[in-house]
């Protein structure tokens, strides 16, 4: 409760004055029929036009104009409070994900975490919205409404002994088989979200495959599964109003039969006028009731996604700088020592991913990392800018535990271009200042041509401000890969890392930008991830990985004469026996 009052705290007048404007509309909601009844009274007795009476009309007018005012502005204060919650709570969730470490990411499905931002806190808006207006409004209009008719006719009034228990029993009936039902309609909502989120942003991939079918059948399934859902608790709604109207019209059909008797006595036990507010006051019990059950089951539906969202907010970011000794320290070493790395991405499960990894990289020096896929590779670097943690060991870079930095200055120190890299909408120079915002045209282009992007930069009509599409999907694979490492330049890191980044890019241009990086880049520490071996052999030191351990370190030629499965990989590529 604490955590949401945060987003309640700075609109609370709203949250305040919403539920008093609906009182306004609530005490003339009751108060009207009773004075209705007057008037009916005495149009009967034809007084119609005393002064009297005509007081009575006057004062009618004047609590519809106040009802009318309390109606419109608990409507506005409920839209006003509900729409200032949920953008506050979206934009935390959203900042909550943005802190999550890799580690976080892995933990939930990207369509859920959409169905959460989006979805979810609109479920929690709603209720707001409906909890400002009702909440209050129900219980008000129900004890008023049972006052007035009790003060009208006591004897009557026993119909609400049997109708009020028969309605709360038929409509607990219905919310207990119709709650677990909207729990599943969430979830069948998250399954489609990461349906289609995933089919969405994978659409070139889907084609080249000719998978439409495919996906459009998982498509249907998951699209199916919410239908299935959406009716089972359907179904259920589908009772509620019926069956309350038909109570609703029993209660009024008792009320007019044995209230009728009373007014035909005319013994003065009941007037024609008591009788027709007597019969709105039914209507508004039994609908202060319904209010009650639609409020209920909404906020359940609501409490759902109100978990949900929790569970993202409670995420306990894995990696973070809280602890760190020396947050003012800037990458200025690039020297990077692994000791007794171990790491494992389950943290239950039995295999290790890196298993005892213990390498030291000299400041400056050109690394090669050779291995074959899923030798951890990856997750090897992944260690330096803390991606993710290791699970025993340290990682130093310049003689400092990675974790004794702030987050903020290890990641400005290390320029990574990641395997799976991406660029995003925008123009190709906004693209790579994002390694620098306040980097210049002229060191943009030096950088830029460092990668070899230059060139076919400027081949495009508009240069550097040719718009990329979302991903990159405009450029070619080649394209892309130097367009990232030229914005993993322009941080002009201390220790850049390439993984795999130049798979797509012919030799004879990796060759050229492993040429300016020899030349441009002496201070940083520089390790290439490669399939090639031609990629590598040229560096000062080459490190081959298998199954999580480091099997060999040496130079190109010392690894040939005592690394077998280096000799392997160098003879299978050249050709050479
Ligand atoms: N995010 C992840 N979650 C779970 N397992 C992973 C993840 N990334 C990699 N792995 C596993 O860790 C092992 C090493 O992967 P990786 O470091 O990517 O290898 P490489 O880069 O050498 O191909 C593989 O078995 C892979 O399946
Ligand atoms: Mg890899």
């Amino acid at each position: 409760m604490k955590r949401w009052f945060k987003y309640i705290k700075p609109y609370l007048l709203f949250f305040i004055l919403g539920p008093l404007c609906m009182i306004i509309e609530v005490v003339g909601e009751v108060v009207m029929p009773r004075l209705m009844a007057s008037v009916i009274d005495s149009a009967n007795a034809g007084t119609l036009t005393q002064a009297s009476s005509l007081l009575t009309m006057a004062e009618m007018i004047g609590v519809a104009v106040l009802m009318m005012a309390g109606g419109i502005g608990g409507a506005w204060f409920a839209a006003k409070a509900s729409v200032n919650f949920a953008a506050d709570l979206r934009s935390d969730i959203y900042g909550r994900i943005q802190a999550f470490s890799f580690t976080n990411i892995d933990k939930f499905s990207t369509g859920s975490l959409v169905t959460r931002l989006t979805n979810d806190v609109t479920q929690m808006q709603t209720m707001i919205n409906m909890m400002m207006r009702m909440l209050l409004r129900a219980p008000g209009m129900m004890i008023g409404a049972l006052i007035m008719a009790f003060s009208i006719s006591p004897r009557l009034s026993i119909v609400f002994c049997v109708a009020v228990p028969v309605m709360i029993v038929s409509v607990s009936f219905i919310i207990k088989t119709g709650f677990p039902r909207f729990a599943k309609v969430q979830e069948a909502v998250d399954g489609l979200n990461s349906t289609v989120q995933e089919n969405v942003t994978n659409v070139r991939v889907v084609k080249s495959f000719v998978r439409e079918d495919y996906e459009t059948k998982k498509f249907r399934t998951a699209s199916g599964n919410l239908k299935k859902s959406a009716i089972s608790a359907m179904n259920v709604m589908i009772f509620m109003e019926p069956v309350m109207t038909v109570i609703m019209n029993a209660t009024l059909i008792a009320v007019i039969i044995f209230g009728g008797r009373i007014v035909l006595a005319n013994d003065g036990g009941l007037t024609v006028g008591e009788l027709s507010s007597f019969l709105t006051y039914v209507s508004q019990i039994l609908f202060s009731l319904m209010m009650v059950t639609f409020m209920l089951m909404f906020s359940s539906r609501a409490l759902a996604s109100a978990r949900r969202i929790a569970e993202v907010l409670d995420e306990k970011s894995e990696i973070s700088d809280a602890e760190a000794q020396e947050k003012d320290k800037k990458v200025t070493d690039g020297t990077i020592e692994f000791k007794h790395v171990s790491f494992r991405y389950f943290k239950n499960s039995e295999d290790l991913v890196l298993d005892d990894v213990s390498l030291t990289i000299p400041d400056g020096a050109t690394v090669g990392i050779i291995g074959s896929t899923g030798s951890g590779k990856t997750t090897l670097v992944s260690m330096v800018p803390r991606l993710y943690d290791v699970d025993a060991g340290e990682v130093l870079v310049g003689g400092v535990n990675v974790k004794d930095y702030s987050l903020v200055n290890l990641r400005d120190g290390i320029g990574m271009v990641l395997q799976m890299n991406t660029l995003f909408s925008g123009t190709i120079a906004e693209n790579l200042r994002w390694g620098d915002e306040n980097a210049s045209d002229e060191e943009m282009v030096k950088y830029a041509d460092f990668a070899q992007a230059d060139k076919f930069i400027k081949t495009f009509s508009d240069g550097y401000n040719t718009e990329l599409e979302q991903g990159g999907k405009n450029v070619s694979g080649g394209q892309k890969q130097r367009l990232c490492i030229a914005r993993a330049l322009l941080k002009k890191p201390k220790i850049l890392i390439l993984d795999d980044s130049t798979s797509a890019v012919d030799t004879a241009t990796e060759a050229m930008i492993r040429k300016a990086f020899r030349e441009e880049l002496q201070g940083s520490t520089k390790i290439i991830i490669a399939q090639r071996i031609g990629s590598v052999m040229d560096a000062d030191m080459i490190v081959v990985m298998n199954e999580g351990k480091i099997t060999g370190v040496g130079t190109h030629a010392e690894l040939l004469e005592s690394n077998l499965e280096y000799r392997e990989i160098y003879e299978s590529q050249t050709g050479k026996e």
